[in-house]
C-alpha cells in the first residue's frame, strides 16, 4: 500500500549461480536475502490492491488515460536511473550474460514506451463515437480489477513487465510477486513504484509462491491471474479460485518448440539458428528450440557442423566479454539434465559433441544427443537447459505428426528452400502452433507481434496492443438518439 514494510520475520537467502572457491570446493555465493511473507502479509497487500481499485471507483481506475500514462512515464524515468544496478543483479541473480542483461533492460524500457504509444492510439480511436440504428455509443476500454502478476526467472524483469505495465496502465491495481530467482533485482525499483503511483496500485510481495499464492486465489478477490510459468501450476491455481468462471487468466506456459531441417535447407544457416535457438541463455527460454528433426540424409553432416559450432562458444562468468554459456540459476538443473542425458543414453542415444553434458558446479556444457526417439524423456519433456535432442526423420509427415500429437503449441521452425515443401507444411503447422518461423529460430520478438501459444502453451495473447486488450474490456456508453 505504498509503504515499505519493516521486516522482522523469516528471510530467504539468495545464492548466486556464480560460484566462489571455498574450502569445501566451488559453492554458490550468498548475495542477499529477501523477506518470506506469510499469508497474513500477502492478504494485507491484496486488501490494499482491492481498496485502491474500490470496485472501479478508486482514484486509479477512474483516472484519465493521459494521467495514468504520466505516472508510467515518471516510473520509467526513475527505472532508467537504476539500470546499472538492475543489470548487475540480473547477472548475479540469474547468471544472464552482461550483453543479454542489458538487452533485457533496454527491451523492457522500449516495451513500456511502445505500450504508451499503443494506448494513446487506442484512446484516440475509442474516444470517437459510433452511431447505428438510432443509438450513438462511446467505446471505452475499462479495467478488470485486481491483477496477480507473477513473472518467470529467465526474464524476471522483462516478462514480468510485459504483463505488469499493461495491467496497471489500463487502470487495474496489482499484486506482484517476483520470481524465486530474480527477486533482488526488483528491489531498486520499489522506490520508483512508491513515488510514481498512488498508494495501493502496485503492491509487491515476496516469499514462497506455494505458501502465499493459494490463499490469494482462495480469497476470490483476484480478477486476473497472470503467470509466466508451468501449466501445472497455472491449472492448480485457477482451481483454487471460488469463482473460476469470473477469473481472467493471461498465461505464458510450457513449450517444446521443434525445428525441422529438410534436405533442401541452407545447412550453415540452420546450424547457426539452431545454436542461437537452442542455447541462448543456456536454452532457458520458453521459445528455445527444444527438439530438432533432421532429415536422415543430412543428419551426420548437420551434427558435425553443430558440434563444431558449439565447441567455439564462449563460456564463463556473465560479465565476461562475448560469453554465451553461463552458470544456471536453478540448483537442481544440472542433476536433472544429467538424468535426462543418462535416460537418452540408456535408450540408445549418444552424446555427439566433445565435453557435451560436462558439469562443473552450476555450469553444464551443451550436449547434442543423437539419435533421439520416443522412448526417451528428452523426446517430450521440456528440458529448459543446454541439451539438444536430434531426431532423424525420413518423411516430413513424421515431425508434423509429432507437432500435432504434442500437448504444446507455441512455435516451430522449418528450414527449407523448397517452395513446394514449405507450402505443403505451413498450413498443417500454423494450425498447431501460434508462430511458424521459416529459416529462422523461434523467438518472441519483435515485441509488437502478438505472442501466445496453443494447447498447454498459453492462454491469452501478449505483446503491446494485445496485452492492453488482455488487461481490459471494451465497454460502451450508448445513448438512444
Ligand atoms: O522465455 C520465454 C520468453 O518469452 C522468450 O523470449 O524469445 O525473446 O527470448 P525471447
Amino acid at each position: 500500500n505504498g509503504e515499505m514494510v519493516e521486516w522482522t520475520g523469516k528471510v530467504h537467502e539468495v545464492y548466486s549461480p556464480v560460484c566462489i572457491r571455498t574450502e569445501n570446493g566451488l559453492q554458490r555465493k550468498l548475495i542477499g536475502t529477501y523477506p518470506v511473507c506469510t499469508e497474513k502479509e500477502a492478504l494485507a497487500a491484496l486488501d490494499a490492491a482491492v481498496a485502491a481499485y474500490d470496485n472501479g471507483r478508486g482514484q486509479w481506475p477512474t483516472m484519465s488515460v493521459a494521467d495514468r500514462i504520466k505516472c508510467v512515464e515518471e516510473f520509467t524515468h526513475k527505472m532508467i536511473q537504476q539500470k546499472d544496478i538492475v543489470v548487475k543483479l540480473l547477472m548475479w541473480e540469474i547468471g544472464k550474460s552482461y550483453a543479454d542483461s542489458v538487452k533485457e533492460f533496454d527491451r523492457t524500457v522500449e516495451y513500456i514506451y511502445d505500450t504508451i504509444d499503443a494506448l494513446k492510439d487506442i484512446d484516440r480511436q475509442s474516444s470517437g463515437f459510433e452511431q447505428e440504428g438510432g443509438i450513438i455509443a462511446q467505446i471505452r476500454r475499462s479495467p478488470l480489477g485486481v491483477v496477480l502478476c507473477m513473472g518467470p526467472f529467465n526474464y524476471p524483469l522483462n516478462e514480468t513487465f510485459t504483463t505488469l505495465i499493461p495491467a496497471i496502465i489500463m487502470g487495474n491495481t496489482l499484486l506482484f510477486k517476483p520470481p524465486k530467482h530474480g527477486t533482488l533485482l526488483h528491489y531498486p525499483l520499489l522506490r520508483a513504484f512508491q513515488e510514481s503511483f498512488p498508494k495501493g496500485v502496485v503492491n509487491t510481495i515476496y516469499g514462497r509462491g506455494h505458501s502465499i499464492v493459494p490463499a490469494l486465489m482462495q480469497s476470490g478477490k483476484i480478477n486476473v491471474l497472470t503467470l509466466i510459468g508451468s501449466s501445472k501450476v497455472a491449472n492448480e491455481l485457477k482451481k483454487l479460485h471460488p469463482k473460476v468462471n469470473r477469473l481472467r487468466a493471461i498465461l505464458g506456459l510450457d513449450a517444446k518448440n521443434a525445428a525441422i531441417i529438410t534436405p533442401s535447407a541452407d545447412l550453415k544457416l540452420a546450424v547457426q539458428e539452431t545454436v542461437l535457438g537452442s542455447l541462448s541463455f543456456n536454452g532457458q527460454r520458453c521459445t528455445a528450440l527444444k527438439i530438432i528433426f533432421v532429415h536422415k540424409s543430412i543428419a551426420e553432416q548437420f551434427i558435425g557442423q553443430l558440434s563444431e559450432a558449439i565447441s567455439k562458444l564462449k563460456y564463463g562468468m556473465p560479465w565476461n566479454e562475448g560469453v554465451m554459456l553461463t552458470p544456471l540459476p536453478e540448483p537442481h538443473k544440472p542433476d536433472y539434465l544429467k538424468e535426462i542425458i543418462e535416460d537418452a543414453k540408456a535408450h540408445g542415444a549418444k552424446v555427439m559433441n566433445e565435453n557435451g553434458g560436462t558439469t562443473v558446479a552450476s555450469f553444464v556444457f551443451p550436449a547434442v544427443m543423437y539419435p533421439v526417439n520416443n522412448k526417451m524423456k528428452l523426446y517430450r519433456e521440456e528440458q529448459f537447459g543446454p541439451v539438444i535432442p536430434v531426431v532423424p526423420y525420413e518423411s516430413l509427415e513424421e515431425p508434423i505428426e509429432y507437432i500435432i500429437d504434442s500437448t504444446h503449441g507455441q512455435q516451430v521452425s522449418i528450414f527449407s528452400n523448397d517452395v513446394e515443401e514449405l507450402s505443403s507444411s505451413i498450413d498443417p503447422l500454423v494450425n498447431q502452433v501460434s508462430r511458424v518461423n521459416i529459416n529462422s529460430q523461434c523467438q518472441r520478438g519483435p515485441d509488437i507481434f502478438p505472442f501466445t501459444g496453443r494447447k498447454d502453451s498459453a492462454e491469452g495473447t501478449l505483446s503491446v496492443v494485445d496485452a492492453l486488450r488482455a488487461f481490459s474490456i471494451r465497454s460502451l456508453v450508448a445513448t438512444k438518439l
